[in-house]
């Protein structure tokens, strides 16, 4: 592809001509930073895809400024959406609805569906809004990689293949938004997120996790499920705690001069603190669950910016964020 030149913008009236144009915009949002693109455009569309070295059979998340625009979006609106939108939205909340046919048929990979999000961020509705068009918007990094939470980071990965940045704040929550089935009876969860499925079965206590049967079933529900995802340079390695990390990295090389090369070489982060923290090449304790969802991708890329190659992360409990955080760190722990 022919290298742009990208530009730091923060002009949202500006960003939002670009988008109108047909470029390629990213933006931040409270979950993770967004690459926009008009959902309206085939070729702003290709260019999308290209630049982040997408599938195409990966469909996109199309994001509106309000809730009462869905119908540029979507059909019809599903009673269980219309229950979820009216507690969440604006929020980290992506409802799977029947797809609108303005909406190119690139956004969503084929499927008859489409995912509408309205975030809950000022300077993201204000730039929707002006562009006047529906934004379809992927996490704004290189396909495969944790997503970005920073416009530096997001910068950093994407100079050259964009048109520009929209200096943004640092993403709130840190991971994706939650991803709802509301065409599906009953209605699916399809990725967790900041919105639990414990708050989410307050307002639908229909509503079941989805579990791919196989495949072909995974293919035809969530495609994105498939592809590698929020995997870091390093190899990452999920563990219950900093002692089974500990025991994990010390049973590796065999003399005590190759155990110090080797712990140099390895990063840790959790929400308890390894003992070999002072010989480790980077650690990290987190607070709290939400300060570790917040903080984990920007620390997956320090430690490829110092070059780690093995990364060992604390599962959390599975409560509130914590389901989403483990669904995360068992993607980038995956051999695939
Ligand atoms: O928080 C977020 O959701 C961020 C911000 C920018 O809004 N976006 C994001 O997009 O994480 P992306 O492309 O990285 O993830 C989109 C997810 C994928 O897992 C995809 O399979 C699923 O949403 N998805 C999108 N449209 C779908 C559809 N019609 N049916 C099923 N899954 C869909
Ligand atoms: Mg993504």
């Amino acid at each position: 592809m022919t290298l742009l030149n990208t530009i730091v913008l923060d002009d949202i009236s500006q960003a939002a001509e670009i988008l109108r144009r047909g470029g390629l915009v990213a933006f931040s949002t409270e979950t993770v930073f967004g690459l926009g693109a008009d959902a309206t455009n085939i070729s702003a569309l290709a260019k999308l895809f290209a630049a982040k070295g997408r599938p195409s059979d990966n469909p996109l998340i199309v994001h509106v400024a309000e809730v009462d625009q869905w119908p540029i979006v979507a059909r019809t609106m599903p009673e269980v959406a219309e229950r979820l939108l009216a507690k969440f939205a604006p929020g980290p909340l992506t409802v799977v609805l029947p797809k609108h046919s303005s909406i190119c048929d690139s956004v969503t990979a084929g499927l008859d569906t489409v995912g509408l999000r309205i975030p809950n961020h000022s300077q993201a509705r204000s730039l929707i809004a002006a562009a006047g068009v529906p934004i379809a918007a992927p996490s704004a990094n290189r396909s495969g990689l944790p997503s970005g939470t920073t416009w530096q980071t997001v910068l950093e990965d994407l100079d050259g293949r964009i048109d520009a940045v929209l200096r943004g704040s640092t993403c709130a929550i840190g991971i994706e938004s939650t991803v709802v089935d509301c065409v599906s009876k009953p209605p699916r969860l399809l990725r967790p997120g900041a919105i639990s499925l414990a708050e989410l079965q307050s307002i639908a206590p229909e509503l079941r996790v989805y579990a791919p049967t196989d495949d072909r079933d995974a293919t035809a529900n969530s495609p994105g499920l498939r592809h590698p995802h929020y995997k870091p340079s390093a190899v990452v390695h999920s563990v219950e705690g900093a002692s089974q990390a500990d025991r994990m990295m010390k049973s590796q090389p065999k003399s005590a001069a190759k155990l110090e090369q080797h712990l140099a070489n390895c990063a840790y982060c959790g929400l308890d603190e390894s003992k070999l923290a002072s010989y480790l090449g980077a650690s990290r304790r987190f607070e709290s669950v939400e300060e570790y969802a917040h903080a984990l991708y920007e620390f997956m890329r320090s430690v490829d910016r110092l070059g780690i190659q093995f990364l060992y992360c604390q599962r959390p409990s599975a409560r509130g964020i914590g389901a989403a955080l483990n669904d995360r760190l068992t993607r980038a722990a995956s051999p695939k």
